[in-house]
């Protein structure tokens, strides 16, 4: 840990006098990030000594970089991540003498990344998440030399990889009701983003707004909103990965989440609770849904009948 430590002095110390050098002779230097010290000497010197990954190289989507002509030096090749080459050139290789992701924080590795791609959409608020927090950056997920899978250069599948450090969860995703996420219908990432994001809909934790992307007859708005959506959310009475009862329900009766607001000791106040007509002993009244049918809102009746009141 020292030693990392005042390598990163070392490093921000040897950039500064490279500044003030450059300064000083009114150099016009490209921008470089802390780490960056020497010069680029561009890929084809790698490739004389590290062959077989510029051969791996070629076949990812970075390559591009080496051979479209938009990229400057400082974003072409091998360079472009592990920054300017020419002092590990000069001493022959060897550790110690590049940028390697091996001794970078969690937070420089995000940063070298996001040079490039936090422009287009909110990766930028990676530095955010919940991930980026927690030391889990964009090489945890994605491997620049060797991914399992091409597209988007992935360390393994989704599932497998959200799995991989969030195995508690996996339970839920075998319970008789559930999204069917491990049948590959839909993906972890429809409904969350890994990337983090200011926007409710991308954030890293389930937002009802990731739920509207599916099923949009029940975003509204409503002319009679049921307020148990609006304030709550969908996570009140459904389990969004699985559950045990039908419609992903919090509770294995309908009545039962009905009644722990509408009722005289429910969370509501005094004349919101259910009418005393309803004979709750009675099979006829105890599936609320059967006659307030439109739970998630209406715009034809107050009391989310299908249409006109049906006594
Ligand atoms: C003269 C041969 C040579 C050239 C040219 C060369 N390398 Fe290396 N490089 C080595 C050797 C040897 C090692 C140490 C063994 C290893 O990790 O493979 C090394 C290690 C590395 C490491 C790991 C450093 C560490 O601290 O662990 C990186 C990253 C790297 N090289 C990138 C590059 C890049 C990028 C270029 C082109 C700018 C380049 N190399 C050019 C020989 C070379
Ligand atoms: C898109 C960013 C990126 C590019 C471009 C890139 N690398 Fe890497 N490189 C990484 C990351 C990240 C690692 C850490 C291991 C991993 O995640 O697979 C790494 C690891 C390495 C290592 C192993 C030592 C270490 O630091 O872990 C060497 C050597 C290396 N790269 C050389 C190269 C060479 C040579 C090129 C060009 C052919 C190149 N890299 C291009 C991101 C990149
Ligand atoms: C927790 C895992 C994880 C982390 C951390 C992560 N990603 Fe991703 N990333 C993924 C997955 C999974 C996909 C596949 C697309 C999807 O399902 O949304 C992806 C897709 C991408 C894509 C291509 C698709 C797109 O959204 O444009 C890029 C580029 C990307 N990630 C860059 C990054 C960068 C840069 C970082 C770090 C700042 C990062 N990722 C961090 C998991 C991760
Ligand atoms: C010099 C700019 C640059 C840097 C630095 C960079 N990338 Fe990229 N990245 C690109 C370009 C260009 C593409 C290919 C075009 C595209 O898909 O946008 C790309 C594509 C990707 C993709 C999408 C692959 C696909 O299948 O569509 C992922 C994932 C990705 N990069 C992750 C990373 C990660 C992780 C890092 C840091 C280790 C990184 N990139 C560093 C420029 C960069
Ligand atoms: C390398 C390990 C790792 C991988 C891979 C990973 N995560 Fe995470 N994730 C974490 C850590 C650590 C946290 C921080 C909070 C915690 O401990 O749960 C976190 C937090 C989260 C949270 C917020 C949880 C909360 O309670 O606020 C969500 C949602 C999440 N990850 C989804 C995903 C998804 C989806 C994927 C796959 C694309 C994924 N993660 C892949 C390690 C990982
Ligand atoms: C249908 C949408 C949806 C899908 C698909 C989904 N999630 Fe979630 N997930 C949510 C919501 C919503 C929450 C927030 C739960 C809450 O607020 O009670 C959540 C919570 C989480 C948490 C926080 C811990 C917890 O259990 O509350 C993690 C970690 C997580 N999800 C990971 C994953 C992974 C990994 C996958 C894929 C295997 C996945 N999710 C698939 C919607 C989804
Ligand atoms: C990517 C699309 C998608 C997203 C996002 C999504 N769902 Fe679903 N949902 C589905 C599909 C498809 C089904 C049907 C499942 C089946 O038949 O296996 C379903 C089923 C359901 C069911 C059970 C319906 C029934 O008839 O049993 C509920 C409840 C539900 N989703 C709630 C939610 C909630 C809450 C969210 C947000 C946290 C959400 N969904 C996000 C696609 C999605
Ligand atoms: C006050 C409790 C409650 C809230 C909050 C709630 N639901 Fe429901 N939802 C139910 C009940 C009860 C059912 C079952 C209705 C039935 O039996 O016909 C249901 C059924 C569903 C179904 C399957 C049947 C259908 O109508 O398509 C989906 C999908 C669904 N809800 C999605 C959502 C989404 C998305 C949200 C958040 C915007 C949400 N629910 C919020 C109580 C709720
Ligand atoms: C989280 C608490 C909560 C849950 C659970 C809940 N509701 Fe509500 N419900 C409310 C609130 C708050 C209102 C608005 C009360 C008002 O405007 O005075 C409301 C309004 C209603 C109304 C409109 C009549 C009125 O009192 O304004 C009906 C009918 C209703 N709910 C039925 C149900 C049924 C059936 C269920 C079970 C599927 C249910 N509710 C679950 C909180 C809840
Ligand atoms: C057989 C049809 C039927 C069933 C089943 C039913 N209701 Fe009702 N509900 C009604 C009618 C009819 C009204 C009131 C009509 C009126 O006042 O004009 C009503 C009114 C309500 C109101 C509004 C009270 C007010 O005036 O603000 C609530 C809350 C309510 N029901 C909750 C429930 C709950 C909870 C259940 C399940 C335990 C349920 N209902 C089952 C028919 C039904």
């Amino acid at each position: 840990m020292h030693q990392s430590l005042s390598r990163v002095y070392c490093l921000i110390a040897t950039a500064l006098a490279l500044v003030l050098l450059g300064a000083s002779l009114n150099y016009a230097q490209p921008q470089q990030s802390a780490s960056a010290v020497g010069q680029y000497v561009g890929s084809e010197a790698c490739q004389t000594c590290h062959e077989e990954m510029f051969n791996q190289f070629k076949k990812t989507p970075h390559y591009v970089t080496l051979t479209k002509k938009d990229y400057k030096p400082e974003q072409q090749g091998c360079e472009s991540c592990h920054g300017p080459g020419s002092a590990h050139v000069e001493a022959g290789g060897g550790a110690g003498t590049i940028a390697s992701f091996k001794t970078m924080s969690s937070k420089q590795r995000a940063e070298t990344c996001l040079k490039c791609h936090a422009k287009q959409d909110e990766r930028i608020n990676f530095k955010h998440s919940e991930h980026q927090i927690s030391q889990v950056s964009c090489d945890a997920c994605h491997s620049s030399h060797t991914p399992k899978f091409a597209a988007n250069l992935l360390r393994e599948e989704t599932t497998t990889l959200c799995f991989s450090c969030h195995g508690e969860i996996r339970n839920s995703f075998a319970l008789p009701f559930r999204h069917k996420v491990m049948e590959g219908v839909l993906s972890c990432t429809d409904c969350h983003n890994q990337h983090g994001g200011f926007n409710a809909q991308k954030r890293l934790v389930g937002t009802d707004q990731s739920c509207f992307k599916c099923h949009t007859d029940k975003q509204g708005p409503f002319t009679f909103e049921h307020m148990a959506v609006r304030i709550e959310g969908c996570t009140y009475c459904h389990s969004p990965h699985g559950s045990n009862n039908p419609r992903l329900l919090t509770r294995n009766r309908v009545q039962s989440l009905c009644l722990e607001c509408h009722s005289g000791a429910g969370r509501l106040p005094a004349g919101d609770e259910t009418p005393s007509f309803h004979n709750l002993a009675t099979a006829r009244f105890q599936n609320c849904t059967t006659c307030h049918t439109q739970i998630h809102g209406s715009n034809l009746n107050v009391l989310f009948f299908e249409q006109e009141a049906p006594v």
